[in-house]
């Protein structure tokens, strides 16, 4: 079964073809970064625009890699939200378009769920994940627009345990880095700025919140860690480098300090044998670097090793077409392409 996916619910452009939901034949992704940069921000209009000048050739290369062509492919699979609805209708009226020309099932996809099967994908030929996926296993989706933990009870049975209750973890590595002067570069500017922290006395001098850390939920929040930071950089009306590095150091270990204890509660009330990480921050080291920590210390009684961590590379974790393919396998329907629409606002909180 090989599946063209196409992926287009903010600024990227994606397709993949997938074979069986885990072995990548292709992997295109057009950015139009460096468009948004110039702009101060994603708008949503540009966005489209360069999204419709670059669909079909990602497309025709996405199959060309993979060698195949619109007939050969078994099946399609487009996100059809959350998202922007100018993106996402690029996406989805090409698919739509597509199934109607060559009679190939056509699979909607939520792209958030869709996060979590980057996991599921040998990122290298000789890997084999699903075999390292224990079920029960707690996920993490954590990206630009969402921070959500869910239980996969099995590799279709999902359940929505909580999420952030106002802004995405991303959203305050986006904000931050706009803040400390790094514009649209977003968490991976953070992570670059607070590796480079020499000096102990900045670090001291920065003290961020770290909210809802200690409530017993699974729910989130960072829109007051995003007004923290912006009161605490208003005290000091002349930065240097130095200090810049202490925000980036404090702000990725606030973060992450809360991503992976809530993970780690997650994981002890429901007995969770495995924990996935998946979405854009997921590509942050520290992040990955502090559950490795946090496994091999603190789960008293259970060995690290019997709690498997897995974590896409980064490519894997940012916006891409692989996992929309790999969802769509694994847990996707094949929809009449005329009932299939872009969904901006599709729900995230699945329990079934
Ligand atoms: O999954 P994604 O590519 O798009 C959405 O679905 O939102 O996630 C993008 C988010 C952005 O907020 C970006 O700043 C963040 O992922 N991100 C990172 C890193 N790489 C990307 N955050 C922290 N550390 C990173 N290395
Ligand atoms: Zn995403």
């Amino acid at each position: 079964m090989k599946i063209l996916a196409i992926e287009t619910s903010c600024d990227e452009t994606a397709a993949a073809v997938v074979e069986k939901g885990v072995k990548i034949l292709s992997n295109v992704v057009a950015s139009s970064a460096a468009m948004h940069e110039k702009y101060g921000g994603i708008v949503p209009e540009v966005a489209a625009r360069k999204q419709l000048e670059s669909i079909i050739p990602v497309i025709k290369e996405a199959l060309d890699q993979a060698q195949l062509n619109y007939q050969s492919i078994d099946s399609l699979a487009v996100t059809v939200g959350p998202g922007l609805i100018g993106s996402l209708l690029v996406g989805v009226e090409t698919a739509k378009t597509i199934a109607f020309v060559t009679g190939k099932p056509l699979i909607p996809v939520n792209h958030v769920l869709a996060h979590m099967y980057a996991n599921l994908v040998d990122s290298q030929p000789t890997t084999n994940n699903l075999q390292q996926v224990q079920f029960p296993a707690i996920s993490l989706v954590v990206s630009g627009g969402h921070t959500e933990l869910y239980l996969m009870e099995s590799i279709k049975k999902l359940k929505w345990l909580g999420g952030t209750l106002d802004d995405a973890a991303g959203e305050a590595f986006d904000k931050t880095a706009r803040l400390l002067g790094y514009g649209n570069r977003g968490g991976i500017a953070i992570q670059e700025a607070a590796s480079k922290l020499k000096v102990k006395s900045a670090k001291l001098k920065v003290r961020l919140p770290r909210p809802m850390i200690d409530d017993e939920s699974l729910s989130f929040s960072f829109s007051g860690l995003k007004t923290a930071i912006l009161r605490e950089w208003k005290k000091y009306p002349h930065p240097n480098q130095a200090l810049v590095q202490a925000f980036a150091y404090e702000v990725q270990e606030a973060i992450t300090d809360v991503l992976v204890t809530k993970t780690l509660r997650g994981t002890e009330l429901y007995k969770a044998k495995s924990i996935l990480l998946s979405g854009g921050v997921a590509a942050n080291i520290r992040l990955r670097e502090k559950f490795n920590l946090q496994l091999t210390t603190r789960l008293a009684g259970r060995q690290a090793d019997n709690l498997p961590l897995l974590v896409p590379p980064a490519a894997l974790c940012t916006d891409n077409a692989v996992y929309i393919g790999s969802y769509a396998y694994f847990r996707g329907k094949p929809v009449d392409w005329h009932e299939v629409n872009a969904l901006p606002d599709l729900t995230v909180e699945i329990t079934d």
